[in-house]
């Protein structure tokens, strides 16, 4: 095996805080299509998608380099809400203590000096400036907007701007 047994652990802990991200992020978009903004909606099944797309990264790297994938059990995310604001802060903090578990896996990497992991895991460090970025710039428009004006939202996200500066996640 090529990364060690902690390694691998908090790998797989990672594992089940992407998914829990998705299953978050398929929930939030429920809401959305609940109250009848389709464009939000699909942003966030988008969002489900790519936190998926993560977690399989986690899954095949983890086989790549020898290891046991050990998926745990995933809590179930918050299922309703009372406003489009109440949404993305919870989204955008799950962001931010993704973030925080990203660091943790790159502080693991540099303590046992894994490169293999380091520069797996610098993709991911990259990814949640991104996302962090975008997330915060959607909850900013929210906030600006008002529940009332949720359509110019629609519009502004319909329209294909980008969120954030960044260059979009692979
Ligand atoms: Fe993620
Ligand atoms: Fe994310």
């Amino acid at each position: 095996m090529l990364i060690s047994k902690a390694m691998n652990d908090q790998m797989n802990e990672q594992i089940g805080h992407e998914f829990g991200e998705s299953l978050q992020y398929v929930s939030i978009a429920a809401y959305f299509d609940d109250v009848g903004l389709p464009v939000l909606r699909d942003h966030f099944f988008k969002q489900a998608d790519e936190e998926r797309a993560h977690a399989m990264k986690f899954v095949r790297f983890i086989l790549d380099a020898g290891g046991n994938v050990r998926i745990p059990a995933i809590p179930a995310p918050k299922p309703t809400f009372t406003s489009a604001e109440e949404a993305v802060t919870l989204a955008l903090e799950w962001e931010q203590t993704v973030t925080k578990q990203i660091n943790a896996l790159m502080n693991r990497s540099g303590s046992e000096k894994d490169y293999l992991s380091h520069d797996f895991l610098e993709w991911f460090v990259r990814e949640q400036l991104e996302e962090v970025s975008s997330m915060d710039m959607l909850l900013k428009m929210v906030q600006r907007t008002g529940e009332s004006g949720l359509m110019l939202v629609e519009s502004a996200l319909a329209s294909g701007r980008g969120l954030s500066l960044g260059a979009p996640g692979e």
